[in-house]
């Protein structure tokens, strides 16, 4: 077991769990050298211009609706000046890589199968886990969007809902940087909405509940590089602005049982030739 009763009780309490020391500095060290390497080979032209103007939202939209079983490159929006080029080098504009990282990607693949965290899904008692999402996020110095209150079922819907998130600070996380922000217990407040695709192809939310999040009980997780959170799907959260000099960079993997149902109607895809995998 990597989880002792009282923090699987804690998790179920609280819709979600910090594991400090979860992983080895050299190993956040390593999945960083990683992302900088893959951001180095990648060539923003084309991206670059989908993403700098709102005429071309839609091509925007289809990369990243198609981002399930690739490998692609997401922009700050405040990355670029009001004729489309990009303020700075690439490497200080990223706001995250998606989605198939972990299938994708050796050193990612590593990274999101190591015994421990296979011990800690089986823990969790997710039953034959398949690996549905890897995404590396930058939270860049000064210009690192706000991420607002959400739920992660609203996007990675499930039946019923067993999706869990993992969350690995491959930085120091402190509300200075836009750490993760949580309100405990609040995934008993039930899923709010679903994003999902309608009939003309378009996505849409599916609302259910229309009340605001209670933000007063939003509490910051800060914490240390090498920790890792513990995320229930229907737990809410968020992370505001990074406005400090220091980037807040993390990864982070979704869990599924296998028996559960994934609707087509999801946003995430894998196409045939690549489908999802467990740890082994
Ligand atoms: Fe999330």
């Amino acid at each position: 077991m990597k989880l002792t009763p009282a923090q699987l009780q804690q998790y179920r309490r609280d819709g979600y769990l910090v594991l400090e020391d979860f992983v080895s500095h050299a190993a956040c060290d390593s999945l960083r050298q990683r992302a900088a390497q893959l951001v180095h080979e990648f060539e923003p032209g084309e991206v670059a211009s989908i993403f700098s103007t709102h005429e071309q939202s839609r091509l925007a939209d289809d990369y990243f609706l198609n981002s399930g079983d690739q490998i692609r490159f997401f922009f700050e929006a405040d990355a670029f000046r009001a004729d489309g080029t990009l303020k700075r080098d690439k490497e200080r504009s990223l706001n995250k890589i998606g989605h198939a990282l972990h299938d994708l990607d050796p050193t990612f693949s590593s990274f999101s199968r190591t015994k421990e965290i296979k011990q800690l899904v089986a823990d969790l008692g997710v039953v034959q886990p398949l690996l549905l999402q890897g995404m590396y996020i930058f939270k860049q110095p000064e210009i690192g969007g706000e991420v607002t209150c959400h739920q992660d079922s609203t996007f990675l819907y499930t039946e019923p809902v067993e999706i869990v998130g993992l969350w690995f600070a491959l930085e120091d996380a402190t509300v200075e940087n836009g750490c993760l922000w949580a309100i405990p217990g609040g995934q008993q407040l039930g899923l709010k909405s679903r994003w999902l695709r309608g009939p003309d192809g378009a996505m849409k939310f599916e609302v259910f509940d229309a009340a605001p999040w209670p933000d007063e009980q939003l509490i910051p997780l800060e914490v240390q590089q090498g920790s890792m959170i513990i995320l229930h799907g229907l737990l809410p959260h968020r992370s505001l602005p990074n406005r400090s000099a220091k980037s807040r960079q993390a990864y982070t993997l979704h869990v599924i049982p296998a028996a559960c149902r994934y609707p087509k109607t999801n946003w995430l895809q894998r196409s045939p030739n690549l489908p999802l995998r467990g740890f082994d």
